[in-house]
């Protein structure tokens, strides 16, 4: 099977939308890792930019223009996409709402795709987020990728330009787009040789 070469496209679902919140600092740091890798082409999707509506369509039914026009902004990118990052902090001992939302907005956009998360939260270091988005990405066939950054006590752990204090999640951050790379080269070619099989 011949392998394919292009870089792959790596979506970033921000999935904090709150007022204030932290995410933007842990999405550009992780962003600078990403613009050092050659394999890789990042797409920063913002739910706060970009925002779904909670009201899903009837069974078969298509959504009302407004709907349309605010998927027109996601589910496209959402499709390219070889690979994705889930940023997410924890909610309640879960991820939020907001990235839930997006989640379930779609469906084959997901399949066979490879995920890794990036993570943070209070003592948790947003964990327990994880451990519920890999059951929900299961069942959208999707592949969790087993290394994971998380950031306990996020506020402390970056400095006024951006960068960590721990050297060692500059460490874990190659390490995770290094086995998201693995798998997302691996999934690439295989449904370039056979259709995924949902
Ligand atoms: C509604 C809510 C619930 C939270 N629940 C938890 C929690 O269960 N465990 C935890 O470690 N942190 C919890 N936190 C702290 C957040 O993880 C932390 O404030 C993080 O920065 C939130 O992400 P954001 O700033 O991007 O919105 C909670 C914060 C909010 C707003």
């Amino acid at each position: 099977m011949p392998a394919t070469t292009t870089s792959l496209r790596v979506a970033v679902l921000v999935g904090s939308t709150r007022e204030g919140r932290f995410g933007p600092v842990v999405t550009n740091w992780l962003s600078r890792h990403l613009e050092q890798r050659e394999d890789m082409e990042a797409d920063v999707i913002d739910l706060a930019e970009t925002p779904l509506p909670t009201v899903l369509p009837a069974f078969g039914q298509e959504p009302p223009a407004g709907t349309t026009e605010a998927l027109a902004l996601v589910s496209p990118r959402l499709a390219a996409a070889d690979a994705f990052v889930f940023v997410t902090p924890e909610y309640n001992h879960s991820y939020p709402a907001s990235l839930k939302n997006a989640i379930d907005w779609h469906n084959e956009q997901w399949h066979g795709k490879p995920v890794a998360f990036v993570s943070y939260g209070g003592l948790s270091g947003g964990l327990r987020a994880v451990e519920h988005l890999r059951v929900v990405m299961a069942e959208l066939n999707a592949t969790t990728i087993r290394n994971t950054v998380s950031f306990h006590e996020a506020w402390a752990r970056f400095d006024e330009s951006g960068a960590v204090t721990d050297q060692g999640a500059d460490t874990a951050a190659k390490a995770l787009l290094d086995q998201l790379a693995w798998w997302g080269h691996a999934l690439r070619d295989a449904k370039s040789l056979r259709s995924y099989v949902a």
